[in-house]
């Protein structure tokens, strides 16, 4: 039997790199996926190939920055697929027109906002979207994703590190109330990975520099990630709450 068969998953930001990575590797071991994201068109591109290979899917087009817009995903998914088992708040945005090559110092509130807001709050509100649902079903999984900048940090993404070092104590936070529910929180934290929006954003020279900082001296990509996202979805991580997974070829040591 699919090890994920009988769970339903939500993952944001899944139209494309990580999330839809995590997405289809959810729903080729039998999970029902609710992808959501902003870009609808590449959201619904995820669902139909997820669909195609004899999975079940579904796009929502979904703002995560928007409370109500995240709770009318999650109800559409319960319509849709009976239930809520597992969520995964992976949508992020690392900087904005307003701040990229501009000192933070300068970096007007809104663009602050922004960011935290995406990364942050978007993570906050899913956790709003379907706790009551899980408690009341005695067993879920939120995984949050944080980012490995949060040990290693850079001035230029001060929003960004600060929202994705908030994003450790929400979980943190969270798992309290909700562990004798059933139902965990954790935080999976990847180091530098290349997907097409870090492919564009950095020369190889960035990433054969990480490269040789690691343990396991190669680069990142989308796929290493997936083992221990699988993991905290899974029952294998009953007993596990509140805690933080570094997956970054042993680079950052905490
Ligand atoms: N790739 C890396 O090197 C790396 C490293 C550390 C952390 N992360 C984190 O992993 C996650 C995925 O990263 P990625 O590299 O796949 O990035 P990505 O930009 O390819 O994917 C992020 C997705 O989030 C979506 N998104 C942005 N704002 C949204 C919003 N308001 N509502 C819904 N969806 C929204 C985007 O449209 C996109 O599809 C992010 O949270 C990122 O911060 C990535």
């Amino acid at each position: 039997m699919d090890e994920f068969s009988e769970r339903v998953a939500v993952v944001t930001g899944a139209a494309r790199g990580l999330g839809a990575a995590y997405a289809r590797a959810l729903a080729e071991r039998g999970a029902a996926v609710s992808v959501l994201d902003v870009l609808a068109d590449q959201a619904e591109g995820v669902a139909e190939e997820i669909v195609s290979r004899g999975g079940r899917a579904l796009a929502v087009e979904t703002d995560v920055s928007d409370r109500n817009a995240f709770g009318a995903a999650v109800d559409a998914t319960i319509r849709k697929f009976g239930q809520v088992d597992i969520l995964i708040n992976n949508a992020g945005l690392g900087t904005t027109d307003q701040t990229h090559g501009v000192p933070w110092y300068e970096w007007p509130g809104e663009a602050w906002d922004k960011v935290v807001a995406v990364n942050m709050r978007g993570c906050f509100f899913g956790a709003q979207a379907v706790a009551p649902h899980m408690m009341e079903r005695g067993w879920g999984r939120i995984i949050n994703v944080s980012s490995a900048t949060f040990w290693s940090p850079v001035a230029e993404a001060v929003h960004y590190v600060a929202a994705k070092g908030g994003v450790i104590g929400l979980t943190r936070a969270l798992s309290k109330g909700l562990g004798n529910h059933g139902v965990t929180v954790n935080t999976l934290v990847p180091g530098l990975t290349r997907t097409e929006q870090m492919d564009g954003m950095y020369p190889p020279e960035v990433f054969e520099q990480y490269a040789r900082m690691r343990s396991i001296q190669r680069d990142a990509v989308p796929r290493d990630l997936v083992g221990t996202a699988l993991y905290l979805c899974s029952t294998a991580s009953d007993f596990v709450t509140g805690q933080a997974f570094i997956v970054d070829g042993g680079h950052i040591f905490d």
